[in-house]
């Protein structure tokens, strides 16, 4: 496995596996990797013949008061985890590699940006198209694998890849969660034993209206008002938790037949943030 710490030489390498007749699949990480980004890897081999993790914790999408400074690097143990997935290629590039000291330019994103995390993180998404829009430039993927943890994530890349013309096919791969539910995450490691017991309930709630809905409730507003007390009950400090539409990631009210939407929640304990989702086609 090859480890490229800057751009020229990740690009050499794509190139001489391109010039094979290869086709590459990238795993865009900020590293620490868990099994949900080994189960990206796994896909990625079932659709590529060449796998790339790209391991970069990017400041441009923490804001000032945010984990950029605490947030997990462990590349050695990184890179050992990429060997037994058999990846071929880690670009882990330090910050001068990728960013110039001044940047003139910025990607805006309007509504898709409004709610969810977009609405509580302020340059949080527009930060992650700067970086994934230079990695796909980078790497040329392709493949790209993205986690549905982070589903706003990939609805806004995928807006990005159609009307930027990125010529990369996307795949979202479903949330592995730990054996009580709670969603893999590096930030998972924040938690304090007590928290970890009571993070669970967070998806134990999402499961708890997802129900309801598919039972019929099509204004889940109510519901969702008595799950949010009901969490702050537990010591969950709720960032939002609703029904938004999967196409426009605006908030749902009203559930029609035939629409997808996304049940998905954000919520703080302690010192860690949580957020969590279920797809919910109707
Ligand atoms: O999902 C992540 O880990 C990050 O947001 C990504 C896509 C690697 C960009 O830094």
């Amino acid at each position: 496995m090859n480890v490229c710490r800057t751009v020229d030489e990740i690009r050499a390498e794509i190139a001489s596996l391109k010039s094979d007749g290869k086709s590459v699949a990238l795993v865009p990480t900020m590293g620490a990797l868990h099994d949900g980004h080994l189960r990206l890897i796994r896909e990625a081999h079932e659709h590529a013949d060449e796998v790339v993790v790209s391991i970069f914790v990017n400041p441009a999408q923490f804001g000032p008061n945010e984990d950029f400074d605490s947030y997990p690097r462990e590349l050695e143990q990184d890179l050992e985890k990429c060997r037994k997935e058999n990846v071929s290629v880690v670009f882990a590039p330090n910050r001068d590699d990728v960013y110039d000291e001044e940047s003139f330019l910025k990607i805006e994103i309007g509504t898709l940006n409004k709610h969810m995390c977009g609405g509580s993180r302020p340059g949080f998404f527009e930060g992650i198209l700067l970086i994934v829009n230079k990695l796909f430039n980078i790497t040329t993927p392709d493949l790209a694998l993205f986690g549905q943890k982070d589903i706003q994530q990939f609805q806004i890349i995928s807006r990005m890849v159609m009307e930027f013309n990125h010529a990369v096919q996307l795949k979202m791969v479903p949330i592995v969660r730990a054996s009580d539910g709670l969603a893999l995450s590096s930030r998972n490691a924040y938690l304090s034993a007590e928290e970890r017991l009571t993070a669970p309930g967070l998806y134990r709630c999402l499961t708890y209206i997802e129900k309801q809905i598919r039972d019929g409730v099509d204004e889940p507003g109510l519901l969702i008002s008595h799950q949010t007390s009901e969490l702050e009950a537990k010591g969950f400090r709720i960032d939002y938790l609703g029904m938004f539409s999967l196409k426009t990631l605006q908030p749902a009210e009203t559930l029609v037949a035939g629409e997808n939407y996304i049940l998905a929640g954000a919520a703080w304990l302690g010192e860690t943030r949580l957020i969590d989702n279920i797809l919910i086609e109707l």
